[in-house]
Formats: C-alpha cells, sequence, structure tokens
C-alpha cells in the first residue's frame, strides 16, 4: 500500500506523491489492534471576544441551561453576525502554544503534532468517509508536524456562498447554541414560554443574539499510540462551574428528530463525527437539540461520549472507532517517516528557514490519501492571502521561536 518515489524539483515535470495510503473501513479484514489515546488534559483556554479579538481569558466561555421545548431555532436569525470563512490557519493555536512553553518551559517534552481539533476529526474518520474529501498542508519544524487544513479559492468562495435554505440549518445549530447557553453560571433553568418574550424583548431561554466571531477555545495536550499531541479546538459550554479541567465541558448539537429506522441509521453514523470531535477534547458529554425540519427544537438528550460507541455497535449504521485510531496512528508515522526520508537534510532545520517544504496531503472518499511535497508555485500560494508573514504557511515569528 506504500509507494514512496524521490520528489521531483523540476517545475515542468509532475510531481510525484511521496507516499500513498489507499483506505476505506470495509477493506480492514482483520480486527483492529487497540492503539492508546491518552485522556486530554487542558494546557491552556482563549477566547474570542465579540470584534474577533484573541484574548487569553475566560470571556467567551458559557454555561449550560436546559433549553426551553419548542424554542424556535430560527429566531434572531436577521441578526446573526456571521463570521466569513477563513483558510484554516494555525495563529490562534500557535500563540496559545507559545505562551504555555514560555509560561512552563519544557513541560511537555517533544511533541509530534499540533493541530486544530476539525483537522484530527477528519483524518480520524476518513475510514468511514464516503461523501467529502480535504487537504491538508503539513510541516514539520523542529521535530513537529503542523497540520493545516487546505482550502482551494474555490472551495474558500463556496463555503462563503451557501445557499439560503443551508444558511439557515447552519443557524439551527448556532441558534441551539444560544438557547441552551448563559454568559454566567447560574442553576436555574431557562423556563417559561418561549413565545412571551420577557422583558429584554426576547423570549425567555434566549442565551443573546448569535456572533459566531464569538468562541471558546481549550488547548489540551493527549497521546496517540506514542505521539504526543497540542490539539486545540472549541467548546460550546461546560455544566456548572468552570475549574479549568475538561471534565464538565459539554458539545452541544443539532440534529433533524428521528422519525424511522432509515433515520435512525443515519443519525448513528453522523455519531462518529460527534465522537471524535468530543473525544479528541475530552469533551465527555455532547447534548443533541433534536430539531423539526422548520426548527422547531422537539427533544434534547444528552450523551455520554465515551458511551457512544457501544450504541452504535452491531447497528445498520455501525463504526469503530478502534479501527479509526489505528488508522490515524498509522497515517502519522507513515507521514513523518515520509518527510524525514524525503526531506533534503539542508533543508531540514537551521539556516535557510525560507526553504522549509511544505506538504500536501490529499484525502479522496473510499479511496485513501496521497502525499507530496509542494513545488515553489504551491508554496506561494499557501504563504498567500494575509499580512502575516510566514514561511510556508506558519507564521515567520512562530518558526523563529520554535527553533530558537
Ligand atoms: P450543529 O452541529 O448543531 O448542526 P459545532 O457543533 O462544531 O459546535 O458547530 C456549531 C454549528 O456550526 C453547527 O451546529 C453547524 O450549524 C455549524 N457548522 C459547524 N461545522 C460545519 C460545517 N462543516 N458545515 C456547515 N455547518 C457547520
Ligand atoms: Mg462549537
Ligand atoms: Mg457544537
Amino acid at each position: 500500500f506504500l509507494a514512496a518515489s524521490a520528489t521531483s524539483t523540476s517545475p515542468s515535470q509532475a510531481i510525484q506523491p511521496v507516499l500513498e495510503l489507499p483506505y476505506a473501513a470495509k477493506d480492514a479484514k482483520r480486527a483492529a489492534s487497540a492503539v492508546p489515546f491518552q485522556l486530554p488534559t487542558q494546557l491552556i483556554s482563549f477566547s474570542y471576544t465579540p470584534d474577533r479579538v484573541l484574548e487569553f481569558n475566560d470571556s467567551s466561555l458559557r454555561y449550560f441551561v436546559d433549553p426551553p421545548r419548542g424554542a424556535q431555532l430560527s429566531y434572531g436569525y436577521d441578526r446573526w453576525v456571521r463570521r466569513p470563512e477563513e483558510r484554516g490557519r494555525l495563529d490562534s493555536l500557535l500563540k496559545a502554544w507559545q505562551k504555555f512553553g514560555t509560561e512552563r518551559p519544557g513541560v511537555l517534552g517533544e511533541v509530534g503534532v499540533v493541530s486544530w481539533r476539525g483537522v484530527m476529526t477528519k483524518i480520524l474518520t476518513a475510514p468511514y468517509e464516503e461523501r467529502d474529501d480535504w487537504e491538508l498542508n503539513v510541516m514539520l519544524v523542529g521535530g513537529t508536524m503542523y497540520f493545516e487544513e487546505h482550502l482551494s479559492e474555490e472551495k474558500l468562495q463556496s463555503k462563503n456562498d451557501v445557499e439560503p435554505r443551508h444558511r439557515i440549518q447552519m443557524y439551527y445549530g448556532y441558534s441551539f447554541e444560544s438557547w441552551c447557553t448563559s454568559e454566567s453560571p447560574s442553576p436555574a433553568s431557562h423556563s417559561g414560554n418561549p413565545s412571551q418574550p420577557t422583558s429584554d424583548g426576547h423570549p425567555p431561554g434566549w442565551g443573546g443574539d448569535v456572533n459566531t466571531n464569538v468562541q471558546w477555545c481549550s488547548v489540551v495536550k493527549t497521546k496517540l499510540g506514542n505521539t504526543r499531541m497540542v490539539i486545540g479546538g472549541e467548546v460550546d459550554c461546560v455544566r456548572g462551574r468552570y475549574t479549568g479541567k475538561t471534565d464538565n465541558f459539554v458539545e452541544l448539537k443539532t440534529s433533524l428528530t428521528i422519525r424511522g429506522a432509515s433515520d435512525e441509521a443515519r443519525f448513528e453514523k453522523k455519531l462518529i463525527k460527534f465522537y471524535f470531535q468530543s473525544f479528541l477534547l475530552g469533551v465527555p458529554e455532547i447534548t443533541v437539540g433534536f430539531r423539526t425540519p422548520s426548527g422547531v427544537l422537539s427533544t434534547v438528550q444528552s450523551f455520554r461520549t465515551i458511551e457512544i460507541p457501544r450504541l452504535v455497535r452491531g447497528k445498520p449504521g455501525a463504526w469503530d472507532p478502534t479501527l479509526c485510531l489505528e488508522w490515524g496512528d498509522r497515517f502519522i508515522r507513515e507521514l513523518r517517516d515520509a518527510i524525514d526520508v524525503h526531506s533534503p537534510p539542508d533543508k531540514r532545520n537551521d539556516g535557510n528557514l525560507s526553504d522549509l517544504p511544505v506538504w500536501r496531503v490529499s484525502f479522496s472518499p473510499k479511496v485513501g490519501i496521497t502525499v507530496k511535497q509542494l513545488d515553489d508555485a504551491g508554496i506561494m500560494d499557501v504563504e498567500a492571502g494575509d499580512d502575516e508573514q510566514r514561511i510556508g504557511f506558519l507564521p515567520k515569528w512562530y518558526v523563529e521561536y520554535a527553533l530558537d
């Protein structure tokens, strides 16, 4: 399954893959062996303000409250402040990681991977992905691989030009977050008749108008097999008081109300994404709001993240998380090996920073993964697009800090 070949540096020749990993879950003919995954622990957290300013505090942290049944998820749609889709830059995560490293130097040892949680979710669920392809940019700096999702101009544009029907469905997810959270820890649940406005003019239980600039993010350390990883991601809210630990984090999700066996199978299939998204940050609880097609909240059900695999086992929409972990571990090890083998020794570290290679990982559903080294035009494309000075996709300040 592994075809390694020399990287072409001539611009006139197509660049050959340095690694090919074909894969699909149905190809797994034997039981997956268990690759251990260490329980994530939080290193640092940060907030984005309504103006999308990063602050090292917990000002954007939200607290869970029970949402009113019958709540209208389209409420406030016309007041939604929507953050434009961006390229998946690592800058904020790197700022947090640098801050942690400066305040507590050397506590972690060698880290193999630094990534946003969304990218790790895509990697781990790839064996079961049947529809969406994706691409990553990868750099190896001082022994650590950095992963960034690569969005082509075309993909970025289509993510921003969402059809109205899809746009409102997206809003339902954010609106559910508002109905489920408050800005202060309070034992009281949202109550009352959701159609009766309160003194602030909003229906009771409304947690405030949606501004998707606002996010609270947790950066955790964990380990997959022998690879230590630093992963950052958004956490929707906490249940009760915030203690700085992941054990009362809550992930909020919406889904269409289940009306029959085929709906149920569809939901079970979807649970793999919910599961890994939460698992990777150590989020122990996933609260799902089931809604009607027109956005009325009908029921709410909480799942314990660790129990989800057992829930789907043997069902029509079944998936096996051990297979995903084994695949993820193999992907990381073989990617690292391929990069090591194909990196010119003089370009690997110090000296010529601007020559650091950038690798492109491409995933096709039911086919697998290929890895290529980007040529100069590819690197220029990755570096372009914002004001920050970059080496590949990493900010220059970070590469200098990391290799110092
Ligand atoms: P739902 O997941 O409830 O549909 P998250 O669940 O990750 O906290 O994201 C909150 C909401 O953002 C989602 O709510 C969904 O509406 C929207 N969203 C997240 N990822 C998305 C994606 N890849 N495509 C479209 N919408 C997305
Ligand atoms: Mg979220
Ligand atoms: Mg959510």
